[in-house]
């Protein structure tokens, strides 16, 4: 029900409130109506964009799944509006997003996002022009993965189960090595020269390091590992460090240690019972939490939110996974990733207890029923989906 519809109800309800001279029907109706209004039922507005390959297989999934856990709940009412943008898109407008996409999204509480990247185009005009934009657009510079082994799930490391990894990789995720600063010259020549600077800045590594701490601060383990390069890369990361340090200042009750990112990943493997958030650069951050989401049983179960902490403007909810090409079309894509992320909407959003709810019906499912191919099952995108809905 729509704000306005809601104010003529309330007039109606303050005012007259009276089902005298109306027929049974409207009686009824009105009823419904009026038990409705007293609910208050809560909106949230989401913008969908699928993108492209499996995006158009988890989301549309991760749709049905919402519509099925709004009417479970009952206190809360979506308005999902899709987007068509992605490689599609770009094929016939020249354009991986409407021109003034990121206006349009502005006016939404949350961006339910799947995957951009086609095999037929570059994957930096895919990224930068639909992905990128809106992280960039949106300042949304704290993405966060958590990776778990969800019950029924078997990690490819030996003696190593559910609750023996709990992490939250925090990724700074609007500069460093993916700033997008640099150029080419003298193309095709034989003196032709690339540069790719990364871009560390005061203000960008303390606010991320200050929400790393935070998310640590509220965590029973209170551990914050800081992954850096600073042997090697002696400017940016040497200030990456530094004010790691310098904010640990104000968190006492963190216990934090500092890991070269070469050790991290072997520590990941060899001990992941000892790591807890994990704080690191845009292109470190992105290469651990892909090992992690393997280690934790597949790419395939991973979320992951790009949030704008201020809220000023939307955040935006993806699993971490790409287009996958080499399964898409086929109805085999795991769901789960873009199920999870959506609790981890729902929590933006205020939804707690439906966050809780979809998380319980996920471990329900993982523990109970046929898993999909990608975790050495045969269920498909539509059977795990059907499972979810009816463990809601
Ligand atoms: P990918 O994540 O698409 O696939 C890697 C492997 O994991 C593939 O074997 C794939 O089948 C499997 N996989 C991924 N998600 C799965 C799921 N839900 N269920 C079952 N199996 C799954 O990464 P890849 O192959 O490196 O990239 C493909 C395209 O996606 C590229 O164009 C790349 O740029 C793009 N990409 C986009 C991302 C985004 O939109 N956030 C993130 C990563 C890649
Ligand atoms: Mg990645």
């Amino acid at each position: 029900m729509g704000r306005q519809r809601y104010s003529i109800v309330k007039r109606h309800v303050d005012g007259m409130g009276e089902l005298d001279g109306l027929g049974l029907e409207s009686q009824r109706e009105w009823r419904e109506v009026k038990s409705r209004y007293n609910r208050r039922l809560r909106q949230h507005k989401i913008a969908v964009i699928p993108g492209d390959g499996i995006g158009k297989e988890v989301i549309p999934a991760g749709l049905t799944m919402l519509r099925a856990l709004e009417k479970r709940c009952g206190d809360f009412e979506l308005t999902l509006q899709e987007f068509p943008w992605g490689s599609d898109y770009y094929r016939s407008t020249g354009l991986m997003m409407a021109e003034d996409g990121l206006e349009v999204l502005r006016k939404y509480d949350a961006i339910y996002f799947g995957a951009v990247g086609d095999p037929k185009l570059p994957d930096d005009l895919t990224l930068w022009g639909l992905r990128l934009r809106i992280c960039q657009g949106f300042d949304q510079y704290a993405n966060v993965r958590p990776t778990r082994i969800l019950p029924g799930i078997v990690s490819p490391l030996r003696n190593v189960g559910e609750g023996d990894i709990d992490w939250v990789i925090v990724r700074e995720n609007s500069e460093g090595e993916y700033a997008g600063h640099g150029g080419r010259a003298h193309r095709g020549f034989p003196e032709e020269v690339a540069t790719e600077t990364a871009i560390f800045t005061r203000a960008g590594v303390t606010r991320i390091m200050r929400f790393a701490y935070e998310l640590a601060l509220s965590r029973p383990r209170r551990r914050l590992t800081v992954v850096t390069k600073s042997n090697a890369q002696r400017h940016g990361m040497v200030l990456w460090d530094e004010i790691a340090a310098e904010v640990g200042r104000e968190f006492p009750a963190v216990a934090v240690d500092k890991m070269l990112v070469d050790a991290a990943t072997t520590r990941m493997v060899a001990k992941p019972r000892s790591m807890d958030v994990i704080v690191a650069t845009n292109l470190h951050a992105d290469i651990l939490s892909d090992l992690a989401a393997a280690l934790a049983g597949s790419m395939g179960i991973a979320p992951t939110a790009n949030l704008n902490p201020s809220r000023k403007y939307p955040s935006m909810f993806e699993p971490i996974h790409g287009s996958a090409f080499d399964i898409m079309g086929k109805g085999i894509a795991n769901p789960i990733g873009s199920f999870w992320t959506a609790v981890m909407m729902l929590e933006h959003l205020g939804e707690v207890v439906a966050a809780e709810r979809l998380m319980s019906a996920i471990e329900r499912v993982t523990a109970n029923c046929e898993l999909p191919a990608d975790l050495g099952g045969s269920a498909t995108t539509a059977q795990i989906t059907n499972a979810v809905c009816e463990a809601l």
